[in-house]
């Protein structure tokens, strides 16, 4: 292999790298991509990385083929006059390129700020408000309503109206968290002892994942989180829902399988609406069978997965505040029928 060779060589696989490269970044669209926006401040911010991305490529390339240039081209002259002339022809190219990298930094400057500025401003004075409350490892999630009977509170599912702004009231029990729904906004940490907010507009319906995105200890990587994004009425049939208190059991399996709850250690963490289990430790599991996932977003909610969380979450997700539970066979499938009734 000659010198002169092995550029080209490498020229040519990286070429034939490049659309793999596009493909691998393109096809990740879907339910969890900062590169798929769903919602105006995530298309802003998608722009924008491309933007950035298009120009950066530009320059580099042009920086490599100045550098191959230089290091290839064969010196012809060696008198002292061309060799002062090329100095300040070089001088001045350096000078040149300079100003060229200053300007497009300002213009990366100014576009940010451009950006940063416009996907704080919530475009309205009455949006519908949220709260999230971080914990270790799940989010606790508060629709609040002047009637405090009105207000709601889930786990780990956020319903929100597609075309409506919703404005973000987030702060942390334990540590510092990050709540990032990539389809639709940036990330914002949520502090012990202060509040944060951030808001983001969902303009296309969908379930999109958001993930912790701050290293919040052994589980930050189990701290997932769904929006569902939903029209206006199917959002207020499911707000109107979740307002009302847990359904009775509807059988004499499920009644047992209440007194299985109420009589073991479940109320000393968990709240269902309408009994005496009013903790707020872990999520409140009034309308537990209304959701998709358990244990904030690990396990899809299907009776097996529910057992085996029940009997052993250290198992599943070592570390979580959710102690193992001996049950015996008969009441852990009356628990189970009782768990799944909560609609
Ligand atoms: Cu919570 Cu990472």
């Amino acid at each position: 292999m000659t010198a002169g060779r092995w550029p080209q060589a490498a020229g040519r696989r990286v070429l034939a790298g490049l659309p793999a490269v596009f493909v691998a970044a393109c096809a990740t669209g879907g339910r969890q991509s900062a590169l798929d926006p769903a919602g105006p401040q995530a298309g802003r911010i998608a722009t924008f990385y491309v933007f950035l991305l298009v120009v950066s490529a530009i320059v580099y390339v042009i920086v490599i083929a100045a550098l191959a240039f230089s290091v290839l081209r064969t010196r012809r002259t060696t008198d002292e006059r061309s060799e002062t002339r090329k100095e300040h022809v070089m001088r001045r190219g350096v000078l040149a390129t300079g100003i060229a990298s200053a300007v497009i930094l300002f213009v990366f400057l100014f576009y940010d700020f451009g950006v940063g500025r416009a996907v704080t401003e919530i475009p309205t004075r009455d949006p519908l408000e949220i709260e999230v409350i971080g914990h270790q490892w799940w989010w606790e999630v508060k629709y609040p309503s002047p009637l405090a009977s009105n207000a709601v509170v889930t786990a780990n599912e956020i319903h929100v109206p597609v075309g409506v702004p919703v404005r973000f009231r987030l702060t942390s029990t334990d540590v510092i968290h990050s709540f990032w729904a990539p389809n639709l906004h940036g990330k914002k940490d949520l502090v012990p002892g202060h509040v944060a907010r951030t808001w983001f507009q969902a303009d296309t319906a969908g379930v999109y994942r958001g993930q912790c995105a701050e290293f919040c200890g052994l589980q930050h990587a189990k701290m997932a989180f769904i929006i569902v994004a939903e029209t206006k009425d199917e959002f207020r049939t499911w707000l109107e829902a979740q307002r009302q208190p847990a359904s009775e059991p509807s059988d004499s399996l499920r009644a047992w399988g209440q007194r299985v709850f109420l009589g073991n250690s479940c109320t000393l963490c968990h709240t269902i609406a309408g009994t005496y289990a009013q903790s707020n430790v872990g999520p409140d599991l009034t309308h537990i069978a209304s959701r998709g996932t358990i244990a904030a977003g690990t396990l899809l909610n299907t009776r097996g997965n529910m057992a085996g969380w029940i009997m052993d979450p250290q198992g599943i997700k070592p570390g979580t505040r959710m102690p193992s539970n001996q049950l015996t066979p008969d009441d852990l499938k009356a628990l189970l029928a009782y768990l799944e009734g909560l609609k």
